[in-house]
């Protein structure tokens, strides 16, 4: 079997509140470790590129693409991914307001909105519009999702 020449490391990470010990190659990426050697598999990958927001985890209450963030650069902070909002209210109006069809955007669209309000608990149509944009949903359920975000914030559009 051929062996990688790449010598892995290891970290430790504090992922959903656990820490995590992690054997890594330096330029593996936070998504790739988070689903292949840590077995969390709600990020998604979609472009790889930073663009469609699927992988998206929160780093120390800011809101990340893990596919452009090694894992390396997560040492030493904070990680929430999907897995750490399993109660939040935000997946429950997600479900109750059909805010998907196939659900691949979703955990991105959630943990985006969970870093939306960590950081602005009362938005405007506005900033939920501009947070909202840098994640893509290719089922086009976007009318679905605003109508969730408006749920949990306990407002009308
Ligand atoms: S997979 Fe990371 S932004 Fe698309
Ligand atoms: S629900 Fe399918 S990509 Fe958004």
């Amino acid at each position: 079997m051929a062996q990688s020449l790449v010598k892995k490391i290891g970290v430790s990470l504090e992922i959903n509140g656990e820490q995590r010990q992690v054997e890594i190659r330096p330029a593996d990426t936070l998504l790739y470790v988070l689903r292949n050697y840590l077995g969390l598999t709600g990020a998604k990958p979609g472009c790889l590129n930073g663009d469609c927001g699927a992988c998206s985890v929160i780093v120390n209450e800011k809101v990340y693409k893990s596919c452009i963030m090694l894992a390396v650069e997560a040492v030493e902070s904070k990680v929430t991914s999907i897995e750490g909002l399993s109660d939040s209210p935000i997946q429950k109006a997600f479900v109750e307001h059909f805010a998907f069809q196939c659900g691949y955007c979703t955990p991105g669209f959630i943990m985006n909105t969970h870093a939306m309000l960590l950081h602005e608990p009362h938005p405007t149509y506005e900033t939920i519009k501009e947070w909202l944009s840098s994640n893509i949903c290719r089922c086009t359920s976007y009318q679905e999702i605003e109508d969730a975000v408006f749920s949990v914030i306990g407002r009308d559009k």
